[in-house]
């Protein structure tokens, strides 16, 4: 399975932090926002990664991520010239994709908890159909939000709600299977002219093969759109790192536990981090204290 990135968009509900600057670059504590859900990519197993950015910001991407054989994975990056919506990435990506299945990480979303792999690994093995995360949250009317029927499947999905009939919004980590790019080529743009990934979960929510994966109290979804909630996500990373002594969203250590590189190279990347916390991680890692 291949996996898109999508860090675009103008982030104008970070202006004027991002009228210069990438909203999917600035720092979640001590990493680029971009790390947190490259990570989650790579801990499905994902290893080939197309990133879309704008045509302004897709430089400064490939500065910091290079061509991925630091993570032991490959990267390709395309633009996206202006944000007519999520679901586009799969029209973009269409020639790279080749009819393969693909997964679609929105850029400024973490996910952290745990059984996280196994569900994972669950979403990548399903062969046919789609699979979404979903997490309670006070605030629906923001985001994507499924309701259920009372043996827990779901019914209807409604991008942005104006009066949100549960509060299970729908996280921006998505699974398809090989037909994405001919389903996303279907789409029409909706009211505000985006091609709204709600729309293509439909698609598949109307053929009965969309897999809404509920996330509980063991799990933490964050995104970092608003100057709240990069504070939140930056608190968040901050606490477990400081309290548990475990990395969130670190794409070295995933690449190290998952096989992509060796401990060589996971040294390497200790050496280049020096002496901060993530590098001195790092090191207790290779060296197998953690
Ligand atoms: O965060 C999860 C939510 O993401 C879902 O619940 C919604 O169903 C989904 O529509 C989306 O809602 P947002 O309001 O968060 O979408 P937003 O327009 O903010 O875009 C999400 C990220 O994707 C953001 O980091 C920018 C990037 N993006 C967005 C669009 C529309 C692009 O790179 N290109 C685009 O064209």
């Amino acid at each position: 399975m291949k996996g898109i990135l999508l860090a675009g968009g103008s982030g104008t509900r970070l202006h004027p932090i991002t009228l210069a600057a990438s909203k999917q670059l600035l720092p979640v504590y001590d990493k680029p926002m971009v790390y947190y859900p490259l990570s989650t990519l790579m801990l499905a197993g994902i290893r080939d990664i197309m990133i879309i950015s704008t045509p302004a910001d897709l430089p400064q991407f490939r500065r910091l991520l290079g061509d991925g054989s630091r993570f032991g994975v490959q990267f390709s990056f395309a633009e996206q010239p202006k944000p007519d919506g999520i679901a586009q990435a799969f029209l973009i990506a269409r020639d790279w994709l080749g009819g393969q299945a693909c997964a679609l990480a929105l850029g400024d979303n973490l996910i952290h908890g745990e059984h996280l792999s196994v569900l994972l690994r669950a979403a990548v093995s399903r062969p046919e159909g789609a699979t979404v995360f979903a997490c309670q949250v006070r605030d629906p009317e923001r985001y994507g939000v499924v309701t259920f029927d009372e043996a827990g499947h779901a019914l209807e999905i409604v991008e942005k709600p104006a009066m949100p009939q549960s509060n299970w919004a729908v996280t921006g980590l998505y699974f398809y299977d090989k037909r994405v790019g001919e389903l996303a080529a279907s789409i029409q743009p909706s009211a505000r002219g985006e091609l709204e990934i709600t729309d293509l979960n439909k698609l598949y929510l109307e053929e009965g093969t969309l897999h809404v994966e509920r996330l509980g109290r063991g799990a933490a979804w964050l995104d970092a759109g608003t100057p709240d909630s990069l504070m939140q996500a930056a608190t968040f990373v901050q606490t477990i790192q400081s309290r548990q002594g475990m990395l969130v969203g670190s794409p070295e250590e995933v690449a190290f536990r998952k096989g992509f590189i060796d401990v060589e190279q996971l040294r390497a990347h200790a050496k280049q981090l020096g002496k901060t916390e993530l590098g001195r991680f790092l090191s207790d890692l290779a060296d197998g204290h953690v």
